[in-house]
């Protein structure tokens, strides 16, 4: 009897503490409605960002992305690409040949010294290691290669070659860079070394290189998504539906599509107060750490950068409240101990988890309207391979114009 009492008592406290854990994840819980209404105001602050009054206090930028047109399956040649979005940088060489494309590529380490350092060291690296790349793969004193280059970061273009960094966002901050053209100061780099001379015919950002490499395979592809370190959407949408850029791009005079890809910078949303009732006390105390406060709201929400460290301040709540760990907060107190990767080996994301593609596909198919029909496609390696379609499109369509 007494052995029974005793694990009736251990298991009564068993479950009270699995339902406080419970208890305590529910404000992460999302229902179909909820879904709804953050469905709602993502529109809404699409809406903004692209209309000429909003724009300047939107939270989701919405950035033209002078990206017109995707691959026609006639694009060719050998292209370099640079692919700048997280702690690494890599350098590709890129053979494209109608419908196929073949790759080589080289990855460096960005030191945190560099992530946080200044802007000119930042370029200097960059033009480092593609000279280093340059010099393995004999392109030394050979034809100059066109060049794409993925800068995986908010910025405001000025047309294919120009785009000046709006603010940084996962973790860097170089001094001296915000506000300037990333594409002058890359240039400006390769310069100083004066051994490298380089041809940037595209800056873009990672979610168009995926959408770009998806739509060479199957080109009704018009959106790309990263779920990555950080989070962010492209889409292809119609120029008369671009307030903001009116009579910038004039389609009965250059010849291309009245369209072109935005990139919404999604990460943004909510830091107006649109998501306000679904950021929780722990998104709270995630965001207080962060060195941009306040900014990125939504991705600090969901992305890879952030997740470890959500779940870890969750385990750090429940041990306080000596649901866990036996009340032994040290375990779990420190800041960046649970890395996301752990997470990943509990449930990894889209590629490798046996229901996560399948559940996502149900919950866009339910939370659409019917009459919308879409399919989701992996973009494999669509940061580099996008860069230098978006550079291999310009490179036919400069040639076109010229013929
Ligand atoms: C961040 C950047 C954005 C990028 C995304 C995914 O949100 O601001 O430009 O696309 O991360 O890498």
């Amino acid at each position: 009897l007494q052995k029974l009492r005793s694990l009736h008592r251990r298991t009564s406290l068993d479950v009270s503490h699995s339902e406080a854990v419970q208890e305590a994840c529910k404000p992460l819980e999302l229902s179909d409605d909820n879904l709804r209404t953050i469905m709602d105001r993502m529109e809404k602050s699409y809406q903004k960002g692209l209309s000429k009054e909003g724009a300047p206090t939107a939270a989701v930028k919405m950035l033209p992305s002078f990206v017109r047109s995707v691959p026609n399956g006639s694009e060719n040649g050998n292209f370099l690409a640079l692919d700048l979005g997280g702690t690494n940088f890599r350098v590709l060489l890129i053979r494209i040949d109608n419908t196929e494309c073949e790759m080589t590529s080289k990855i460096f380490r960005v030191p945190e010294s560099i992530m946080r350092g200044s802007g000119t060291k930042l370029f200097d690296h960059i033009a480092e290691c593609l000279a280093k790349f340059i010099e393995e793969h004999d392109l030394v004193n050979k034809e100059k290669l066109p060049l794409g280059f993925t800068f995986s970061f908010p910025c405001q273009q000025y047309g294919l070659t120009c785009a000046k960094l709006v603010n940084w966002t996962k973790g860097f901050k170089c001094s001296g860079v915000e506000g300037n053209d990333v594409v002058q100061m890359l240039r400006e780099a390769c310069h100083r070394r004066g051994d490298i001379d380089i041809d940037v015919v595209a800056v873009l950002n990672d979610t168009t290189g995926t959408m770009m490499a998806c739509a060479f395979k199957e080109n009704s592809c018009n959106i790309g998504v990263i779920c990555g370190t950080g989070s962010n959407a492209c889409y292809m949408e119609r120029l008369d539906r671009i307030p903001k850029i009116e009579g910038e791009c004039n389609p009965a005079e250059d010849g291309l599509p009245a369209e072109m890809c935005v990139n919404t910078e999604w990460g943004g949303f909510g830091d107006d107060g649109a998501l306000s009732e679904f950021f929780t006390e722990f998104d709270k105390i995630l965001d207080e750490a962060t060195i941009n406060k306040g900014h990125q709201l939504f991705e600090k929400m969901v992305s890879g950068m952030y997740l470890g460290e959500i779940v870890r301040i969750i385990l750090e709540h429940l041990a306080r409240e000596g649901h866990l760990f036996g009340g032994d907060v040290d375990a779990i107190a420190q800041r960046g101990c649970f890395p996301t990767k752990f997470l990943s080996e509990i449930e990894g994301v889209y590629r490798f988890h046996p229901t996560f593609p399948a559940a996502l596909d149900k919950k866009i198919d339910e939370l659409l309207d019917e009459n919308i029909e879409f399919q989701l496609m992996l973009s494999e390696d669509g940061s580099g391979r996008g860069a230098a379609l978006v550079a291999a499109v310009a490179t036919r369509m400069k040639q076109e114009s010229a013929a």
